[in-house]
C-alpha cells in the first residue's frame, strides 16, 4: 500500500517528500481554501515536489463545467489527477476524460455501489471516505475491504485510495483490507513514526555509547 499526503500545504509536502515515504498527494477544495496562495499557483509547486499523482478537484457540478475545469487542471502538470465527485454528471465527465487519457479520482465514495459505478465509468482511482463513515456510526474499513474485493473479483482497472483517515490505527487496517493507497493528514503521517520503545531504545543506545567513551574512528 502506498502512502499519500492529504493536504495542499507545500511545507508539509516538502517535509514528507524529503523523508522519502510518500508516493502522491490528494487535495480537496476545503484543504486548498486553507492556504493563502491561489490553488492554481500552489498546484505546480506540489507537483514538482512529489514524484507521483497529485489529485486536484473540480468545483463545477455539471459535466460540461467539470470537463472544462478537468482539462485545465490536467494541463498544469503531468502529475495531476482530476478529482470528481460521484454524481451522474461526474461519471459522464469521467467517461469523456478517461477516453482522453486524463486520470480521474472519483471522490466522496460512501458505498460499494458508488465505487462500482465510478470504476465502470473509467475512474483510475476511487476514494472511499472512511473517517466520515465512522463519524456516523458505520465501519469505514469494512467499506474499503468490500470495494477492494469487488475490484479484485471483477478485475476492474481502478485503484482504491482509502481517504478521510483520522488516526494511525486506520493505516494498518486499510493496508490489511487491501487498499492500494492510504491518503492521510500530515499529523497522522508524523504519528506513524512514533513508538515509546523506539525513543527509549535510541536514548539507551546513545547513553551506553557515551558511558563506554567510544568514538567512530
Ligand atoms: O481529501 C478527502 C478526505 O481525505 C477528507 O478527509 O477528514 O475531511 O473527512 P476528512
Amino acid at each position: 500500500m502506498k502512502l499519500y499526503l492529504d493536504t495542499a500545504n507545500v511545507e508539509e509536502i516538502r517535509q514528507a517528500a524529503d523523508w522519502g515515504v510518500i508516493s502522491g498527494v490528494t487535495t480537496n477544495p476545503s484543504l486548498a481554501a486553507k492556504e493563502d496562495d491561489d490553488f492554481t499557483k500552489i498546484l505546480p509547486s506540489i507537483c514538482e515536489l512529489v514524484n507521483g499523482p497529485v489529485s486536484a478537484e473540480v468545483i463545477a457540478l455539471d459535466h460540461e463545467g467539470m470537463i472544462k475545469e478537468a482539462r485545465k487542471l490536467a494541463g498544469i502538470h503531468k502529475h495531476v489527477v482530476v478529482k470528481i465527485p460521484i454524481t451522474p454528471d461526474g461519471m459522464q465527465a469521467v467517461k469523456t476524460l478517461s477516453s482522453e487519457g486524463i486520470k480521474v479520482n472519483v471522490t466522496l465514495i460512501f458505498s460499494a455501489n458508488q465505487a462500482l459505478l465510478a470504476a465502470r465509468a473509467g475512474a483510475a482511482y476511487v476514494s472511499p471516505f472512511l473517517g466520515r463513515l465512522d463519524d456516523i456510526g458505520h465501519t469505514g474499513v469494512a467499506l474499503v475491504r468490500d470495494i477492494v474485493d469487488i475490484i479484485d473479483l471483477h478485475e476492474l482497472n481502478t485503484e482504491v485510495i482509502a481517504a478521510s483517515i483520522r488516526h494511525t490505527e486506520h493505516v494498518p487496517a486499510v493496508a490489511l483490507a487491501g487498499a492500494h493507497i492510504a491518503t492521510m493528514p500530515f499529523k497522522v503521517l508524523k504519528q506513524m513514526f512514533k513508538h515509546p520503545l523506539t525513543d527509549l531504545g535510541i536514548e539507551s543506545f546513545i547513553n551506553d555509547w557515551k558511558k563506554a567513551d567510544k568514538s567512530f574512528k
